[in-house]
């Protein structure tokens, strides 16, 4: 029976200041969905691997049904499909891990079906997966899960997405302590209210972090990666955030921050020597603390999400 897997990377979102504005993409790390024509009427999720057990196999609940879903709506189609999940990612780390599922889901079903979308126009299939998910319509780990590289939301409301210029050299790190915290649990900790002098700060922050990228100024994304809304209340569910901080950047790494809800930390750096000693020394204050950490170097990827050309005879 005829089926499309598609591919669709990590992501660290809210990239310190962009707090649900700005996202990138991680290479190779990542969710495969498989998406094939069905035999029983409506959407079925058939299998789903590499999650321990603890993704729902119901469609109104899995993110890759409930985005095809959301697809099939607006063609005004109801099609017979199965969805296999292969987990590449782990739960609740702060990697994106439901947004890579619906974005992968969405590029297999657009292209089982001829590709009746655009790779953008699939966005706000993915944002409704991510409502589900986890009580939040955000875009700042679809986005750049889907198209790649940096990625800036400037409105909500009319998805104006902006694909950022990405320096070259420039790499990442993720840090994932074995800790799972949930995006709704994280989002519940942060002040509804801040201050004009905390708006001021993230403002120019944000900026400065864009100017950086665009004009490769690596010290001015540095100075930038700073993060005066989430941060503070996210991090005290962290424990060592401040001193990876510290050790990475004694190792020439340009900064670090919370990626997307934690409790993984995300790392960047001008080159991939800087980000793989950065994340050894991270992995070493972590596990001082007892947590087991698994460490990922990788340059920006600014393919995002693809299919996987079938090589089965
Ligand atoms: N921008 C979202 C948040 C990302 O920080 O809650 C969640 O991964």
């Amino acid at each position: 029976m005829k089926s499309i897997t598609a591919f669709a990377p990590a992501t660290v979102a809210n990239v310190s200041c962009g707090f649900d504005i700005l996202g990138f993409a991680i290479d190779e790390l990542g969710d495969k969905v498989t998406v094939g024509l069905g035999d029983r009427p409506g959407l079925h999720v058939v299998h789903i691997e590499g999650d321990g057990g603890k993704l729902p196999y119901e469609a109104e609940q899995n993110t890759c049904t409930v985005a095809i879903q959301a697809m099939l709506y607006a063609l005004g189609e109801s099609i017979d499909l199965e969805v296999r999940l292969e987990k590449g990612l782990p739960l609740g780390s702060g990697m994106g891990s439901s947004a890579a599922s619906a974005v992968a889901a969405l590029v297999a079903c657009n292209e089982l079906l001829g590709n009746p979308f655009q790779k953008q126009a699939l966005l706000p299939f993915a944002i409704e997966a991510e409502r589900v998910a986890c009580g939040a319509a955000h875009a700042d780990n679809v986005a750049p899960s889907l198209l790649g590289g940096f990625v800036l939301i400037r409105d909500y409301e009319t998805l104006d997405v902006i694909k950022l210029h990405v320096p070259a050299g420039l790499y990442a790190t993720l840090v994932h302590p074995h800790l799972e915290l949930n995006t709704a649990d994280s989002r519940s900790v942060l002040r509804q209210k801040i201050s004009l002098k905390e708006s001021t700060i993230q403002s120019g922050n944000i900026a400065g972090l864009i100017a950086g990228l665009y004009s490769e100024d690596l010290p001015l994304i540095s100075r930038s990666l700073k993060d005066v809304i989430a941060e503070p209340s996210r991090a005290l569910l962290i424990p060592g955030f401040y001193e990876v901080r510290q050790g990475i950047k004694e190792a020439g790494a340009l900064g670090s921050g919370i990626s997307g809800s934690g409790p993984t930390t995300f790392i960047l750096s001008p080159n991939r020597d800087i980000a793989l000693k950065s994340g050894e020394i991270s992995k070493e204050i972590f596990e001082k603390l007892g947590l087991e950490t698994d460490i990922y170097t990788s340059a920006i990827n600014v393919r995002g999400a693809y299919c996987i050309p079938n090589t089965s005879p």
